[in-house]
C-alpha cells in the first residue's frame, strides 16, 4: 500500500473508529462479491460510518486521497452495482450501521429513515403506526432504503403504489466533495425548480451517498384476497390483467406472471412448497387490498375471476383461504429468483415494454433464442401489472452452465433487440451497474448519453463515486 493510502486510512479509523474499517481479507470478503456470484471485486477496506457527519467526512477524506468511493447497502442489487472492480483501490462506503428510523409523522403520513435500514425495518415501523409503506421486495429482510432509492426498486406493488421515486418526498445526500444537501423535505407539493432528489433515486450510487430519506406512507388494507389463476399463453394473462383492472380498479395492487418453467423451479428449490394448479402453462399471482373497513372484498375478486372462467380467460383459480395460504402462494413467486441462484447462472433479463406488446414479445423472442442456442430455457416471470417481466435465459438441461453464460452478448442482442423495437426498456428495475454498462451505452441516444455525461461530471467531476457504473 502506498504512504498516502495508509495515511488515508488512519484519517478514516479516526472519522469512524477502528472498529469499522474492516482491511482483513475474511471480512472484506461479503462486501466485494455480488448477491449473484456473479462479479467479484476487490477493495482497499470495507468503511462503515455511523453518521451522516461521518459519511461526510468520509467523502472528504477519499476526495483528498483520490480513493474511489462504492456506497453498498444491504448488497442485494442484481446488476453488480454495490461490487467495486479488482484494481482493489477503492473503499466500499457501507451505510449498514445508519439504520435509525428518525421518526413517523402520522398526520403527514410520512417517515422518515436512514439510508442502512432494511426496507423490512421501514415497513414494520410504518405498520406500527398503523400505516403501510408499500415497496415490496423478495429481499426486503436484507436490501436497505438507501439501495431502494439508489436502484429506484419496483417489486410487487408499483401497480398500485408505484416504483420507489414515487413514495420519496425527501432525501439528505452527502456530496462527492462532502457537502451535505439537507432535501429532507416532507412536502407533496414543491415546484422551487429543479427536482434535485430525482437525479439521486436511481443514480446507483453514482451522482452522491443518500444518507436519509423522507417516505410517503398510506393507508394500510383492511382486506386483502391473494388469488392464483391458470391461464393458457401470456395473451390470455394480458386479457386477464385488464379484466381484473376493469372489475376492482386500483384494489389490484399486485399483478405477477409465472411461467410454468420458473414454477417449476421454485418448487425444485424449495422442497415443501404447494402446487395448487398442477399442469398449466402460465399462471398469474394476483394481490387485490381494500382500505375500507369490511369490504365484501372476496366476492368481488371471485366474481371477477368467475366472470373471467366464463369467457375462457382463465383455464382454473384458487383463492387464499387464509394468511398462511396467502403466504404459501406467495412464496412460489418469491422463491423464483432464489430458486434460478441455486440453479446456476443463467443470463438475465429485465425489461419493460408496453403491456399490449408482451405477448407477441414473448412468442416471437423464444423462438429466435431457441433458434439461435437449441435446447436454451427460457423462464419467464415478473410484474406484469407493470409491463415488467424477468426474461431469463439458462443453458439447456444438463449442459454446462458458466460456458453457456458466455454467450451473453449474443443472447442479449437478441432479447435487447426486440425489446427496444417494440418501444420497451433493457432495464426495468433493477439498474445498469456494471451488467448492462455496456448495453446501455449500444441503445441510448447520443443525445441522452450526453445529457448523462454532463450531469455525472457536474456532481463528481473526478469520477470517484462508483467508477466504472451506469457510464
Ligand atoms: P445494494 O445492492 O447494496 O446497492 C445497489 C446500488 O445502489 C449500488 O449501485 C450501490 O452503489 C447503490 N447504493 C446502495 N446504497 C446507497 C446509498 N445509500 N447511497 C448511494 N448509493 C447507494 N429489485 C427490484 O427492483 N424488484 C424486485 O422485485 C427485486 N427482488 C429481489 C429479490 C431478491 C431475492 C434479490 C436478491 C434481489 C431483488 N431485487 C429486486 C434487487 C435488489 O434487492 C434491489 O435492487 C434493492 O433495491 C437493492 O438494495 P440494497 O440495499 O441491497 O443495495
Ligand atoms: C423478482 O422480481 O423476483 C426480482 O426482481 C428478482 C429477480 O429478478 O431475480
Ligand atoms: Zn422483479
Amino acid at each position: 500500500m502506498t504512504h498516502s493510502g495508509a495515511t488515508a486510512l488512519e484519517q478514516l479509523k479516526r472519522i469512524v473508529g477502528a472498529d469499522h474499517v474492516l482491511t482483513a481479507a475474511p471480512d472484506v470478503e461479503p462486501f466485494v462479491v455480488d448477491a449473484r456470484g456473479r462479479y467479484r471485486g476487490a477493495a482497499r477496506a470495507v468503511v462503515q460510518p455511523g453518521s451522516t457527519a461521518e459519511v461526510s467526512d468520509v467523502v472528504r477524506a477519499c476526495s483528498e486521497a483520490s480513493l474511489p468511493l462504492v456506497p453498498q447497502g444491504g448488497n442485494t442489487g442484481m446488476c453488480g452495482g454495490a461490487t467495486p472492480d479488482a484494481r482493489g483501490d477503492a473503499i466500499v462506503l457501507s451505510l449498514a450501521r445508519m439504520r435509525a428510523i428518525r421518526g413517523v409523522d402520522r398526520a403527514n403520513a410520512t417517515i422518515t429513515v436512514e439510508a442502512g435500514a432494511t426496507l423490512a425495518a421501514v415497513q414494520d415501523a410504518a405498520r406500527a403506526a398503523d400505516l403501510l409503506f408499500p415497496l415490496s421486495l423478495a429481499s426486503e429482510g436484507s436490501c436497505t432504503i438507501g439501495g431502494n432509492l439508489s436502484t429506484n426498486a419496483g417489486g410487487t406493488a408499483v401497480l398500485r403504489y408505484g416504483n420507489a421515486r414515487d413514495l420519496v418526498l425527501g432525501v439528505e445526500v452527502v456530496l462527492a466533495d462532502g457537502r451535505v444537501w439537507d432535501g429532507l423535505r416532507a412536502l407533496r407539493k414543491d415546484n422551487t425548480g429543479y427536482d434535485l432528489k430525482q437525479l439521486f433515486i436511481g443514480s446507483e450510487g453514482t451522482l452522491g451517498i443518500v444518507t436519509a430519506a423522507v417516505l410517503e406512507l398510506f393507508a394500510a388494507p383492511n382486506a386483502r384476497v391473494t388469488a392464483l389463476a391458470a391461464l393458457a399463453d401470456v395473451a390470455h394473462a394480458v386479457e386477464l390483467l385488464h379484466a381484473m383492472k376493469q372489475a376492482l380498479g386500483d384494489r389490484l395492487a399486485g399483478f405477477e406472471l409465472i411461467s410454468a418453467r420458473a414454477l417449476h423451479l421454485s418448487r425444485k428449490h424449495h422442497p415443501g412448497s404447494p402446487d395448487p394448479l398442477p399442469g398449466h402453462p402460465w399462471y398469474t399471482l394476483l394481490q387485490v387490498d381494500d382500505t375500507a373497513v369490511d369490504p365484501p372484498l372476496a366476492d368481488a375478486v371471485e366474481t371477477a375471476l368467475a366472470h373471467a372462467a366464463e369467457r375462457d380467460i382463465i383455464a382454473d383459480a384458487t383463492i387464499a383461504q387464509s394468511r398462511e395460504q396467502a403466504a404459501r402462494l406467495w412464496a412460489l413467486r418469491e422463491n423464483i429468483s432464489e430458486a434460478q441462484r441455486r440453479e446456476g447462472q443463467n443470463i438475465k433479463h429485465d425489461i419493460a415494454l408496453p403491456i399490449s406488446a408482451i405477448a407477441q414479445f414473448v412468442a416471437q423472442t423464444e423462438a429466435a433464442v431457441i433458434d439461435a442456442f437449441p435446447g436454451a430455457r427460457v423462464i419467464v416471470f415478473g410484474h406484469l401489472g407493470d409491463g415488467n417481466l424477468h426474461y431469463n435465459v439458462a443453458a439447456a438441461d444438463g449442459a454446462d452452465a458458466r460456458q453457456f453464460v458466455a454467450n451473453t452478448p449474443a443472447v442479449n442482442r437478441i432479447v435487447h433487440d426486440r425489446v427496444v423495437a417494440a418501444g420497451g426498456s433493457i432495464s426495468a428495475e433493477h439498474g445498469i451497474g456494471q451488467l448492462k454498462r455496456d448495453e446501455l451505452a449500444h441503445y441510448k441516444s447520443a443525445v441522452e448519453l450526453d445529457l448523462m455525461r454532463r450531469i455525472k461530471s457536474a456532481l463528481d467531476p473526478r469520477g470517484l463515486l462508483n467508477p466504472g457504473k451506469v457510464l
